[in-house]
């Protein structure tokens, strides 16, 4: 179960929230009947309870498959076909998670930038290995992993024959279209589906996240039932349900000029999923002028590098601290015989609870420097927490979207640099825009 505290946040929530009140339960209804712009997306919302059996099966015997024939997995993809992966890998297998598996293959993701030096590096790392490929593509045309793709696929080809590739290489795309699946299908790869409604932000509970976490060994049907769960109780709970509450504070905040929303984990294995958190909410909220700008740090690690900002910055920022209500103790503080590095005062106790201090502590801090800090708490670190917490967000970014005006399942503005690109890199179609271009930076 997810909860919201406010503790940290109290004295900045004044009276005039309570005006938001309305707007907010608007936004609840329009959500949960479809009934708002975008609402072509909701997929995701009723996916935990109508997702694709055979579906499901397929990409748990695919997983098997890989598990068996291969030591390392190559997932290709950017964006949504990328983040709830990585996130979904490093919070519940942690981010040593290749140092660690014995069972299950190493996983590394590409696709996701243009860096050369990194797609060297996976190849060199996978040279001697058995090796699978998944490419995540929704839309099948994206550039990223396009190149990554044609890059592993020679990579691939020199260590297998085309027959032994279709046991080898998935595909993860459009269910009807695309040059991802036309190619799939003429090479007989396997394929999975991004449902149309769903959008890449909110995939992470269709194949896209599935079969990556599947072949980590995830347990796949615990991650539904986490979405299963949470998403009942929103049903159950109405506009009492702390997702609401969280996106009629994300919108106070930001109407009393906090514009900056800093996620924060105090746990380093949860710092790709500020990542993938980012993306929800930036690129569902930024549009139309609009929108809290959505950032991350890992504290303690960032308080000794974005602690003096959040402590005496622009005061632009609120914080929504993601903590785990069991987390592992992990070491505990030992008495020493002589007290040279002075900590024996910190005798009995775990790194967990000095960790929890420490959260008490910065909040406090935060607070009285003019931060709020809200802190949304999940069980472990494990598969019915990633699923609850997700699925949390999801519902929680549908209604503050909605509060603010905008549609929270399009992306218009990440094509304008799309466009530049193709022009400058010479793409058929894009000569006008290329001169224009070419004019500008002369
Ligand atoms: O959320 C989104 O829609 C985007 O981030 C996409 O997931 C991203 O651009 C990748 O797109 P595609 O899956 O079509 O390659």
């Amino acid at each position: 179960m997810i909860t919201l505290e406010e503790k940290f946040a109290q004295s900045f929530i004044g009276e005039e929230a309570k005006q938001l009140a309305p707007r907010m339960e608007k936004a609840y209804r329009t959500l949960v009947s479809a009934t708002g712009e975008g609402s072509d997306f909701l997929g995701w919302f009723d996916l935990p309870v109508n997702c694709d059996k055979e579906e499901i099966s397929r990409i748990k015997a695919a997983a098997e498959r890989i598990k068996r024939n291969s030591d390392a997995v190559i997932v290709i993809g950017i964006g949504g076909s990328y983040l709830g992966a990585r996130a979904g890998v490093d919070f519940i297998k942690t981010p040593y998670y290749n140092q660690l598996a014995k069972d299950t293959p190493q996983v590394y993701f590409l696709g996701n930038s243009f860096s050369g030096g990194e797609l060297a590096a996976v190849l060199e790392l996978c040279r001697e290995k058995r090796v699978a490929v998944n490419v995540i593509s929704k839309s099948g045309t994206t550039t990223e992993p396009a190149v990554a793709f044609r890059a592993v696929r020679d990579f691939m080809q020199s260590k297998y024959t085309e027959e032994e590739l279709k046991e080898r290489i998935f595909v993860t795309t459009d269910a009807h279209r695309g040059a991802l699946l036309s190619f799939a299908r003429a090479k007989g790869y396997e394929t999975f589906v991004v449902p149309d409604n769903v959008g890449g932000r909110f995939s992470v509970f269709t194949a896209v996240g599935l079969l990556p976490l599947a072949i980590c060994g995830c347990d796949i049907d615990e991650l539904i039932r986490g979405t299963i769960d949470e998403r009942e109780r929103f049903l159950a709970q109405g506009i009492s349900h702390p997702a609401c509450r969280y996106a009629l504070l994300r919108n106070y905040f930001l109407e009393t000029g906090k514009s900056c929303e800093l996620f924060v984990s105090y746990d380093p294995f949860l710092r790709s999923y500020g990542e993938w958190w980012k993306q929800l909410f930036g690129e569902s909220e930024g549009k139309q002028n609009k929108g809290v700008y959505p950032t991350s740090a890992v504290f303690s690690t960032d308080l000794h590098s974005l602690g003096q900002y959040v402590q005496q910055g622009q005061r632009i920022l609120f914080e929504t601290v993601v903590t785990e209500e069991t987390p592992e103790g992990g070491y505990t503080v030992k008495k020493a015989a002589e007290d040279l590095d002075g900590l024996n005062y910190l005798e009995g106790a775990s790194m967990a609870q000095i960790n929890r201090k420490a959260f008490t502590g910065t909040s406090v801090a935060h607070s009285d420097g003019g931060v709020p800090v809200l802190e949304i708490r999940f069980e472990q670190k494990d598969e019915r927490s990633f699923g609850e917490l997700c699925w949390f967000f999801f519902a929680a970014c549908g209604v503050s979207a909605y509060m603010l005006g905008v549609n929270p399942f399009d992306q218009p503005g990440v094509e304008a640099y799309k466009k530049n690109m193709f022009a400058l890199l010479g793409k058929p179609g894009y000569e006008d825009l290329r001169a224009s271009i070419e004019e500008r930076i002369k």
